[in-house]
């Protein structure tokens, strides 16, 4: 079917269902311009939060659509996709985490969103890549333990007095960007400001100007005086930036910086999602609890 026409079926659909389309950051071009909000990891849990919808069609991975069921269990939670997952979130297990907590003795546990509702349960509070510093300064602990991402945990622990206990996780993605990826860029666009998503290796981090979750790299390039930006995130967000500022010039860092799991998602998809009320995303009860627990205490850490 025509772009257009999709279009207009997913806008019928949407208004039958009463229904809000989110759209993660690294979505594909076609599914950005359907979305009703269009966000990082952390804006598009507080607004599934707040949505007073019947459905959400959730653009993105299954972590993302399995938080905002925990959050909103009255309402129907869509993901277009069923295999677009995490391969990061998959990396701590509820048995693994529970056996590094008996490791770590009086150790608060700070989950990454990026994780099952399992290992949320397991958690006594999540964080994304916005607010992960905040989040772990609120804290009454003085050890922390963070899964899964070993790259953002090493991030914070170099911004907070808080001793974090990493967990080896990272993501596929960002994890292949080098330093080397950096110099090459910094040769070929000598004026360029290089900004990186802090899933990134600490090396990469180090090497860039700024590391920024992705809301933090949109509100970067609003404010930015440079001309030229090398981003090193996931290549959807050059999309979503070109759009804020179509007077400036961006490159991706690397070509490997590639999610297949945010490419998954169509507008086709988008549309057949609304039709068969499919793929639904549901989180049982016992679980459920204790993974609302540590996302609402998430977002009531206030940001500054
Ligand atoms: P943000 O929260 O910065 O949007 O990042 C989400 C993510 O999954 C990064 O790989």
């Amino acid at each position: 079917m025509a772009i257009m026409t999709l279009q207009e079926k997913v806008a019928r659909l949407k208004s039958e269902r009463n229904a809000v389309i989110l759209a993660h950051n690294y979505q594909i071009e076609e599914v950005q311009d359907a979305a009703d909000y269009i966000g990082d990891s952390f804006e598009l849990s507080r607004i599934a939060a707040e949505a007073a919808v019947e459905v959400i069609v959730f653009c993105g991975v299954h972590f993302m659509a399995e938080s905002a069921a925990i959050l909103s269990p009255a309402k129907t939670v869509l993901l277009p996709e069923k295999a677009a997952g995490c391969p990061l979130a998959d990396m701590v297990t509820p048995e693994a985490l529970r056996a590094f907590k008996q490791k770590h003795p009086g150790a608060a546990v700070a989950a990454y969103i990026n994780s099952s509702a399992a290992v949320k349960a397991e958690s006594d509070i999540c964080v994304t890549s916005a607010n992960a510093v905040q989040v772990i300064n609120s804290l009454d602990a003085d050890r922390v333990i963070f899964v899964p991402d070993c790259n953002l945990a090493h991030f914070v622990s170099q911004k907070t007095q808080k001793e974090i206990i990493p967990w080896h996780g990272y993501c596929v993605t960002h994890h292949r960007v080098y330093p080397a990826d950096i110099e090459r860029a910094r040769r070929a666009h000598p004026d360029a400001a290089v900004i990186v998503h802090p899933e990134c290796r600490p090396e990469v981090v180090e090497a860039a100007d700024a590391a920024l979750g992705t809301g933090g790299m949109l509100r970067f390039v609003r404010e930015t005086e440079a001309r030229e930006i090398v981003v090193g995130t996931e290549m959807g967000m050059l999309y979503r930036l070109r759009k804020e500022r179509p007077d400036l010039r961006f490159y991706l860092l690397s070509p490997g910086l590639v999610c297949p799991n945010m490419k998954y998602t169509t507008l086709e998809k988008v549309a057949s999602s609304l039709e068969h009320m499919e793929h639904r995303v549901t989180v049982p009860a016992a679980v459920r609890e204790g993974a609302a627990r540590a996302l609402r205490r998430m977002l009531e850490v206030p940001l500054h």
